[in-house]
């Protein structure tokens, strides 16, 4: 095992899965089943271990409460890059990165908003770290619905970071990674955060819902694209996240932790999968709710 690196495994019950680990001195690290509140469960989890995580780990929106909570949880023995607006003001982030592990943490200035500058920005990295084994896109705004109604400008500002931005440094990163994977098979990983907003968009959230749904659209398409090319990309459909971006609002059914996205999404990641809910009762619930009667979906609340 690489210096530095933490043995993982995955496990799973029937309410869903989560990525546990030991630290070089054996003890069981903080990213474990509290993370999604079951502890107390009793009953036995089927676990597989799984290689150990080292690499080069970009996050784009490296402030995400989401994206961090995903990088803490691959930090041990990797290099993390948190690429973000104001990228001198991340000591926090970078304080937390190393105390779980991390074998040094690099900051880059991104702006996803500046589309004509992400070739330049991740062109950077890689010249500065060689390779990138995990990219997580977890940049993003919920904006204000009821001003996007109104405000045009505000409505294309939703769209525009929610959707083209992703457009844009998805098509450069699959690029770099097809290169980069050359015929070896390594050409890395992509994380990409769509929503249950997207699943089927509600009138109370439409127009984020409308970037959400363009942007699961196009991350499955290129999913497909990129299948056998060696990089593979993870489409992560989280339900209410009670966190920093829907502070103030009340928790809709089925809501969870950035913890409990992170450690649904890097045990869908070790497990190689495509897709994952989270909670994963999204899934069969939505399966449903795309039937509901128009008359009945537009009440629906956020
Ligand atoms: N929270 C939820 O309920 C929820 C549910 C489903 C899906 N998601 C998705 O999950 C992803 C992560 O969300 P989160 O909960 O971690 O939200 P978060 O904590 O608010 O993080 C979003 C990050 O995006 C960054 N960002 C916004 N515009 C940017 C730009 N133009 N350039 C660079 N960075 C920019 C913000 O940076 P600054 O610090 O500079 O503002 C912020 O750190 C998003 O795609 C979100 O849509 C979230």
């Amino acid at each position: 095992m690489p210096a530095g690196a933490a043995l993982r495994w995955s496990c799973t019950t029937g309410d869903g899965e989560w990525n546990a680990g030991r630290d070089r001195s054996g003890n069981r690290t903080a990213n474990t089943v509290s993370d999604t509140g079951q502890a107390g469960a009793a009953r036995s989890p089927r676990c597989v271990t799984l290689a150990p995580v080292t690499g080069t780990v970009l996050v784009l929106g490296g402030r995400s409460e989401i994206g961090l909570e995903v990088a803490r949880r691959l930090a041990p023995g990797s290099t993390v890059v948190l690429a973000a607006r104001r990228s001198a003001d991340l000591d926090d982030e970078e304080r937390e990165l190393r105390a779980a592990g991390a074998a040094a943490v690099d900051r880059v200035e991104f702006d996803a908003d500046d589309v004509a500058r992400h070739r330049e920005v991740l062109d950077g990295v890689l010249a500065r770290h060689g390779r990138l084994d995990t990219v997580v896109v977890a940049f993003g705004i919920l904006g204000e619905q009821a001003r996007a109604e109104r405000d045009v400008a505000h409505a294309l500002a939703i769209v525009h970071t929610d959707y083209v931005a992703h457009v844009s440094v998805l098509t450069h990163l699959a690029q770099l990674l097809r290169e980069q994977a050359g015929g070896t098979g390594r050409g890395g990983d992509l994380v990409v955060f769509s929503s249950v907003a997207g699943a089927r968009v509600r009138r109370a959230n439409y127009v984020y819902g409308s970037a959400k749904a363009g942007l699961d659209g196009f991350a499955s398409g290129l999913a497909d694209a990129l299948h056998g090319s060696g990089v593979r990309l993870l489409l992560v459909r989280p339900g209410f996240v009670i966190g920093r971006m829907t502070a103030g609002m009340s928790p809709a059914p089925l809501s969870s932790t950035p913890a409990q996205v992170a450690a649904a999404t890097v045990a869908a990641l070790r497990a190689g999968r495509g897709e994952v809910w989270v909670p994963a009762a999204l899934q069969p619930v939505f399966a449903g709710l795309r039937h509901l009667p128009r008359a009945l979906w537009r009440r629906m609340p956020r």
